[in-house]
């Protein structure tokens, strides 16, 4: 166990304000959650906003609007290299999960692969691609190759909300897009989720879902408020290592639960987003200036291969978290076995490509070697705005001496 300063993989710092905030938001909960809703609508210039408790929830909504729609269709087509808690919404929505390869060079879909899957698409009710730890998805690519098909496009943007290709904002190119404002993403409300359309009839669906969502209860709300002190306090480099050496917190893990709560976004949260436009591009010129100083140290230390994705401009800009290709497996655990022992925040990404979680077993079929690969060989790098040049030095001598 670590004592003294230990990074957290990823964060969102939450202050004293932004939790006085959410407590003015609980008393006027309904104008709190209409102000956001708005800034959100116009900001991304979207005419169906939701505001649900998580990025999970938010996909839950949409698969089951989506499954309204088109009652005959029930699979769900998802990297197999992916965050458990997509494949968890899906399977909380009661449609199955189908998995496609991914490409090692984007870490999105195999686009080859997934042409062969929507050729046999028949039951096919959409396809969700990622842009895992900040890496831009062709999500236009997607779209072209699903066009002729009755297939929605659903962009899993939970990790990028404020970020922007080539002029487009991101969670706004599929048919329907959602963010997460979960801990450690690029802002956060403690937890939270947030459907974005444009489609009348996919928005109109997602509206009468998100209708039967129950809100938070007291007890719970009273829990949301104590978790965001939590995370407030103790996300900070200082004192993270109190949390991280409680074992049963499960902090920087991620987890399959197809039984996570499902309800609308409460006056705390919605209070908790004020000023939510300049958190975000704050904290992600933060993390830009961080992911610069990243491919500088690679490009100097000769291990340019390691963090060279095909979808990752020279900057690296957007990144949540830094992913780095190391060259083994072995090589791999080593540096997050020695990181986590010297609480450096170096972390894997997803310890199991999704046809071997236990969670699935019988759910899912097919073999899908790349997703495997970037599994085992695949690990980030913090880039937070606690993250300084010393953390980042002694990360980067760890990696010199182990070699990458
Ligand atoms: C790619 C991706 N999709 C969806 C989600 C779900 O978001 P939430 O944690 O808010 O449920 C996450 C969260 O980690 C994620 O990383």
């Amino acid at each position: 166990m670590k004592l003294g300063r230990v990074l957290p993989p990823a964060a969102a710092p939450i202050g004293a304000k932004d939790i006085m905030s959410g407590i003015a938001g609980m008393v006027g909960a309904g104008s709190e959650l209409q102000r956001f809703e708005n800034e959100l609508k116009q900001t991304f210039k979207v005419k169906y906003c939701f505001l649900v408790s998580s990025g999970k929830t938010a996909l839950y909504c949409i698969l089951k609007a989506l499954h309204d729609l088109h009652p005959d269709k029930d699979e769900v087509l998802i990297p197999a290299f992916n965050c458990y808690c997509v494949a968890s919404a899906v399977i909380r929505a009661g449609l199955r999960v189908r998995l496609c390869d991914v490409d090692e060079n984007t870490l999105e879909f195999d686009l080859a692969a997934l042409k062969l899957e929507l050729d046999n698409g028949k039951k096919l009710l959409c396809v969700v691609p990622p842009h895992l730890f900040g890496l831009h998805a062709q999500v236009q690519r997607v779209k072209s190759l699903v066009r002729d098909l009755l297939v929605a496009v659903v962009e899993d943007a939970a990790q990028v909300m404020g970020c922007s290709d080539k002029g487009t904002r991101l969670g706004l190119q599929g048919d329907v897009g959602f963010f997460s404002l979960g801990r450690g993403k690029a802002f956060s409300t403690c937890e939270g989720g947030i459907v974005v359309t444009n489609d009348d009839a996919i928005g109109t669906g997602v509206e009468r879902v998100v209708r039967t969502l129950p809100k938070y209860s007291a007890p719970e709300l009273a829990a949301l408020l104590f978790k965001a002190c939590v995370i407030a306090v103790f996300s900070r480099p200082s004192l993270f290592w109190i949390p991280k050496s409680l074992p049963f917190l499960g902090l920087g893990g991620t987890y399959f639960d197809a039984h996570f709560p499902l309800r609308t976004l409460s006056g705390f949260q919605a209070g908790m987003s004020r000023g939510w436009e300049k958190r975000l591009e704050r904290f992600r010129n933060r993390r830009n200036e961080n992911s610069s100083k990243w491919v500088s140290f690679f490009n100097e230390a000769g291990l340019s291969r390691c963090y060279s994705f095909a979808n990752h401009a020279e900057s690296a800009p957007d990144l949540l978290r830094f992913p780095v290709r190391m060259a083994s497996a072995e090589l791999c655990a080593k540096t997050i076995s020695e990181s986590d022992g010297a609480g450096l925040g170096v972390t894997i990404t997803y310890p199991l490509p999704l046809h071997e979680l236990p969670e699935l077993a019988g759910r899912v079929s097919g073999k899908f070697p790349v997703a495997k690969e970037c599994a085992a060989r695949i690990l980030t790098l913090p880039v937070h705005p606690y993250v300084t040049e010393k953390d980042m030095g002694r990360i980067g001598l760890l990696l010199r001496r182990i070699g990458a």
